[in-house]
């Protein structure tokens, strides 16, 4: 490729961990290299650019190996909006301050020309107010949960679902030994993505998503419905946002300590033991939690992180500023941040997935 203007353009990843951001850090590196680029890699999200010693240059020889491995070479965190800092006052008292000026000037110093951020809501969001504030920003969405509006799916979904698959495999086995009903509560948030395409995957008898509240009744009527059919053991799959009909959601955590949502979580303990409860049926739990965000990325999510990479830089050379890389079968799109934003993306509850759900007969809670 011919070698055209020179430019230094930076990555952070932010939000939760997703398997395939090295695979995007590693195509940004390589796309980049190859048009006499040079790219430098933000530690932990916003915060590298808050504490400038936490970057690094990333030469392809840094990045060669790394598509195959989970996690994020540069770090991320959920937690510390630069707009809404906690920060400790000279009285000792902990107040919130806007502290994102720090964040452009150090950008400006280190005369970078782009900053590809890659995260989800929480962090485009950051990513887009910095651009407003004068940041050439390009955003490359990342999430396991997959409810993100403005494309067809992120990298890092296949895995987690994979992941979940699996699991549900081995707990066939042993529910199916013991006669036990399982509840197995997976990740997704408000969006019960991971929960709806890995019960059906794993052949789940029961799915509780947050798009359709549930009944805990109809759940065990289901459940016990079997066991006249001669199968004395069940599957139960639980979004850890899902809902019971006139109740709120399982929160573990508060939105503290500069964390930017609350920590879901507690939702397959309880409908275990109210499973347990009602129909006297041995019930188990378990929660699948960070390993659905943890080893080395499925061959679609590579595929995916290595697209968007790439996308990612061929908008910084056509700067298209503000913007957001889009998967839109068969191409990449470019979607404008506020509108990749304004809404989140949860199942239909017309979709054909749900209707087969329903059509082999899987019980989702509402019937
Ligand atoms: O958004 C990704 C996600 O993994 C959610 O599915 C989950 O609710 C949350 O992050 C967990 O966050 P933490 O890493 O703080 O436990």
């Amino acid at each position: 490729m011919a070698y055209r203007n020179t430019k230094r353009i930076a990555i952070n990843t932010g939000g939760g961990d997703a398997p395939g951001l090295n695979g995007v850090i590693r195509a940004v590196v390589l796309s980049a290299y190859n048009r006499g680029w040079e790219v430098y890699g933000i530690h932990d999200g916003y915060r590298g650019l808050l504490d400038t010693e936490e970057i690094t240059h990333l030469t392809p020889a840094l990045v060669r190996d790394i598509l195959p491995l989970g996690g994020t070479l540069i770090g991320t965190t959920n937690k510390g909006n630069p707009f809404e800092m906690p920060v400790t006052n000279a009285a000792g008292e902990i107040e919130v301050r806007d502290i994102s000026d720090r964040i452009v000037s150090n950008f400006k110093a280190l005369n970078l020309n782009a900053l590809i951020c890659v995260g989800g809501d929480g962090s485009l969001a950051i990513g887009y107010q910095l651009h407003q504030k004068g940041i050439p920003v390009i955003g490359v969405p990342k999430t396991i949960d997959n409810d993100l509006s403005s494309t067809v799916v992120t990298f890092g979904f296949d895995t987690a679902v994979t992941t979940a698959t699996e699991a549900l495999d081995k707990l066939h086995t042993t529910a199916k030994a013991h006669g036990r009903i399982m509840v197995v509560e997976v990740m997704g948030r408000y969006a019960g993505w991971i929960a709806l395409n890995a019960g059906i995957s794993g052949a789940a008898d029961v799915i509780l998503i947050p798009e359709i509240p549930y009944d805990i009744d109809v759940v065990c009527r289901r459940l016990m419905e079997g066991k006249l059919q001669k199968k004395d053991y069940g599957i139960v799959v639980v979004a850890e946002g899902a809902i019971p009909k006139g109740g709120g959601l399982s929160v573990k955590g508060g939105a503290v300590d500069g964390r930017q949502e609350v920590l879901l979580g507690g939702l397959g303990e309880h409908v275990a033991q109210q499973i347990k409860e009602r129909t006297g049926n041995d019930t188990r739990f378990v929660v699948l939690g960070h390993l659905q965000r943890g080893g080395s990325p499925t061959t679609f999510d590579r595929l995916v992180a290595t697209r968007f990479g790439a996308a990612a830089v061929r908008a910084v050379e056509e700067e298209k500023f503000g913007h957001m890389v889009a998967l839109d079968p068969p191409t990449v799109k470019y979607v404008h941040l506020e509108d990749a934003l304004s809404r989140m993306k949860q199942v239909p509850l017309d979709s054909d997935t749900i209707l087969s759900a329903r059509d082999i007969g899987i019980c989702l809670g509402d019937e």
